[in-house]
């Protein structure tokens, strides 16, 4: 699943740039992502609704910096967001606040304010208590906010419990039960206006079933609201779509949608307007770190291969158990050894992999693969460790899109004592 990231000989290569020349000229940890990639992933999701009315919101979490945001507002794409910086973001990276939605749990006052004077297109709505807050807010405002109620289907998307979000035990969405009711509630009050119905079911998610089966659901819910006479606009899907990490095959974009569609069409809904709310499936391939080696420590129960990279940089396998591939950037010849790779910072969490098979000395570069989502978005600054560096290739082309934190940058808010 990354044919814009692979050897040339020995070397490896991400579109026409040598990976080795990428981190000589900007240092490394160095997140590079690929614009083709990007590119492709889109056009799986278009090809997939062609002759369809589609918004891709673009779930911005996933990785949010501002080049990023353009490539994909470029391409007319949308955001999912989840705060009031997300927003500010959007904005700066020239995004269009009338193709915005906005997720999320906890919402607050202020948010909802700066998102109504952006004119963004719909809150999905999380609670009861949060539509209460919404139409009080944009009544106050002078303005309606446009609504959709997240559904918690209680479907099992079969991924980490981390990041499975559409059970019942989870604090995301209302239950479909209580739907209907929540929908009645929004069409009395005077600060709303009912547009849309959504969920998401998880992130991750290698199968279509869970998909299908939230869709029967959420139809169920449209046909019982509409015939109460409150009218549903759109349907919006959620994200979610897993990519290939390690022999993950979950199904193509364009294949599910197809499949989904057929069963949207059979019930008479294949003519509505649709939003999806991708993140991972439109930017995690797209994207690798380079690291360098700094020290092979050999030991009795494992050989340590300690790299530059650490969990502030790539914290998905702390944080989840997630495995990542890591490859050499340049290819020795000869067998190596087994490795558990590990970052600087002084935690026994901070690996990034286990039991890898390398062949490595110290000085190599290694290249974490699939590292376009939840990365950089995710970083931190533990271990007073300024955030990685990042370029964005095009071809031949690498043009940085971040430059590395610094020292002087990660001290600046704070304030001594007098
Ligand atoms: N829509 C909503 C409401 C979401 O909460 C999310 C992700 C998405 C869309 C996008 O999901 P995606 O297409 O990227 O799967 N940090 C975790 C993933 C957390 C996902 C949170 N919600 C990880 O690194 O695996």
């Amino acid at each position: 699943g990354r044919p814009q990231i692979a050897y040339r000989g020995e070397a490896l290569y991400i579109e026409d740039c040598a990976v080795a020349d990428l981190a000589r000229a900007h240092g490394t940890p160095l997140f590079a992502y690929s614009t083709a990639a990007m590119h492709d992933a889109l056009a799986a999701y278009r090809r997939g609704f062609s002759g369809r009315k589609l918004l891709v919101c673009y779930a911005m979490k996933a990785n949010s910096s501002l080049a990023i945001l353009q490539y994909f507002a470029r391409q007319g794409c949308g955001f999912d967001i989840v705060s009031g910086g997300e927003l500010v973001r959007v904005l700066a990276a020239g995004g269009d606040p009338a193709k915005v939605i906005f997720s999320g749990v906890g919402k607050t006052r202020a948010e909802m304010r700066q998102a109504l004077d952006a004119g963004i297109l719909c809150f999905n709505v999380e609670s009861e208590a949060e539509l209460e807050v919404l139409s009080e807010v944009a009544t106050q405002c002078g303005r309606q906010a446009r609504v959709s109620i997240r559904v918690n289907p209680n479907v099992d998307p079969k991924t980490h419990p981390y990041i499975s979000t559409g059970l019942k035990g989870n604090k995301f969405g209302i239950a479909h039960e209580r739907t209907l009711a929540v929908y009645q509630r929004a069409a009395q009050l005077p600060g709303l206006q009912v547009a849309g119905i959504d969920f998401h079911i998880g992130s991750q998610i290698t199968e279509a079933t869970p998909y299908l089966d939230a869709i029967d659901r959420l139809l169920d819910l449209v046909e019982q609201i509409e015939a109460a006479g409150i009218p549903i606009k759109h349907l919006d899907f959620g994200g979610g779509l897993g990519i290939d990490y390690a022999g993950d095959t979950p199904p193509a974009a364009d294949a599910l949608w197809q499949e989904l569609l057929a069963k949207l069409d059979a019930r008479g809904f294949g003519e509505r307007q649709f939003i999806i709310e991708p993140g991972r499936s439109l930017i995690g391939n797209a994207g690798l770190c380079v690291t360098e080696v700094l020290y092979l420590k050999p030991g009795e129960a494992k050989n340590f291969c300690i790299v530059d990279a650490a969990m502030n940089d790539l914290p998905r396998p702390a944080m989840y158990q997630a495995f990542h591939a890591i490859v050499p950037v340049q290819q020795r010849g000869g067998a190596g050894a087994t490795y558990d790779v590990v970052g600087p910072v002084c935690e026994s969490g901070d690996w990034l992999a286990r039991e890898r098979a390398l062949n490595v000395q110290a000085g190599d570069q290694l290249a974490v693969l699939s590292a376009g989502a939840y990365c950089m978005s995710m970083a931190s600054n533990y271990n007073t460790r300024g955030r990685a560096a990042e370029v964005l290739v095009d071809g031949g082309t690498a043009r940085i899109i971040r430059v590395r934190e610094t020292p002087d940058d990660m001290l600046r808010a704070e304030r001594l004592l007098d």
